[in-house]
């Protein structure tokens, strides 16, 4: 989607990021030279959301890629996979981290170092394009399910910042705006980061569509209230059997959503999907600090010497979901067979 923001750009020898922690007050741009800048930027969220994470992790592998100076194949190959392992270490539970990763190995196979330098950046190149490409498909697809008129529910940030492309909840929202459905939304602020607040309430209101921001708690109340037409969320990793991890509180919204009998859909390119696994107990949840959740904005919020917890995460069981919304297709219970289908 054309967007006066670049969430994230290769410079052929660097990557230049939008720095997301320090949205909306400020659009600092970071230009990263070194694999290990690129992870740190991933593990403090200055880039974050599923997508972009895997193009993020492609880029900091090419970076390192680069720099090796060792000429011998073995110990240049030693040397690139602790790079990998290093951008692998930064985030746990986005599928398309791995996806990224795995394919970055495949492309350096049986090459030589020289080889393997420009092969690495090609392919990084391309798992951006092809991810950004994904993004507009499936927001296409996704959006034939909203009627004019619709609220829709939304929770985290899906949008260009998040995929570097058109958005996966976000992209569908922002896709049938476009095709001039009156849409409003209700995006949850999303504790304890709060990238409802100040990501997604950005990214709207630049893309011109009218949003009102409420916090986690208020869901119930309005979906209860008749004023929620649909929920839709986007995916960290869908296991082969459809349950879904994703922002923690996604799993508390389906829930609502069911027992309101409110269609609630997931909308992710097929690179998040991870037939793997069979089932999202399997599915490994981030654990962040303690501090995200006592202090706000850099500031405490509670009394000194209180814990808390932060799982980062929580899977949503397949039965809560009406459909999941991909670039190859929407597909819909038994999700077993409709996964299989698509990869
Ligand atoms: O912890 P974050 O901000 O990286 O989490 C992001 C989400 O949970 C998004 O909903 C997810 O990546 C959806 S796809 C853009």
């Amino acid at each position: 989607m054309k967007t006066d923001y670049q969430p994230i750009e290769w410079l052929g020898d660097r990557v230049r990021i939008l720095d997301q922690t320090m949205l909306p007050q400020k659009e600092v741009y970071l230009e990263l030279d070194d694999y290990r800048k690129v992870a740190a930027a991933i593990k403090d969220m200055k880039v974050r959301g599923a997508p972009i994470i895997g193009i993020a992790g492609a880029y900091g592998v090419a970076l390192g890629a680069l720099k090796i100076k060792s000429t011998a194949r073995g110990d240049y190959l030693k040397q690139l996979q602790k790079v990998s392992d290093a951008i692998a270490s930064t985030r746990p539970t986005a599928r398309n981290l791995f996806f990224a990763l795995e394919r970055m190995k495949k492309a350096a196979k049986g090459k030589n170092p020289e080889e393997i330098k420009k092969a690495l950046v090609a392919e990084a190149i391309k798992i951006h394009q092809e991810e950004a490409e994904a993004t507009r498909r499936l927001s296409e697809l996704g959006a034939k399910l909203l009627k004019d008129g619709w609220t829709v529910l939304t929770h985290c940030n899906t949008g260009p910042l998040a995929t570097s492309g058109y958005g996966t909840a976000l992209g569908v929202i922002i896709a049938a705006h476009k095709q001039g459905k009156k849409i409003k939304v209700l995006a949850d602020e999303t504790r304890p980061l709060l990238q409802g607040a100040r990501l997604t309430a950005w990214e709207l209101k630049k893309a011109g569509v009218p949003v009102t921001l409420i916090t986690d708690s208020m869901a119930g109340y309005f979906m209860r209230g008749g004023k929620v037409n649909c929920v839709i969320t986007g995916a960290d990793r869908i296991a082969a059997n459809g349950d879904t991890a994703n922002k923690i509180g996604t799993y508390t919204l389906a829930v609502l959503a069911k027992e309101n009998k409110i269609p609630f859909y997931i909308a992710a390119p097929v690179s998040t999907i991870d037939t793997s696994i069979r089932s999202g107990k399997q599915i490994p949840i981030e654990e962040r600090k303690a501090e995200e959740v006592t202090h706000l904005l850099g500031r405490r919020i509670t009394p000194a010497g209180v814990s808390a917890a932060n799982p980062a995460f929580d899977v949503t069981p397949h039965q809560y979901i009406t459909a999941i919304i991909t670039d190859k297709g929407i597909i819909k219970e038994p999700y077993l067979e409709g996964i299989k289908k698509l990869k």
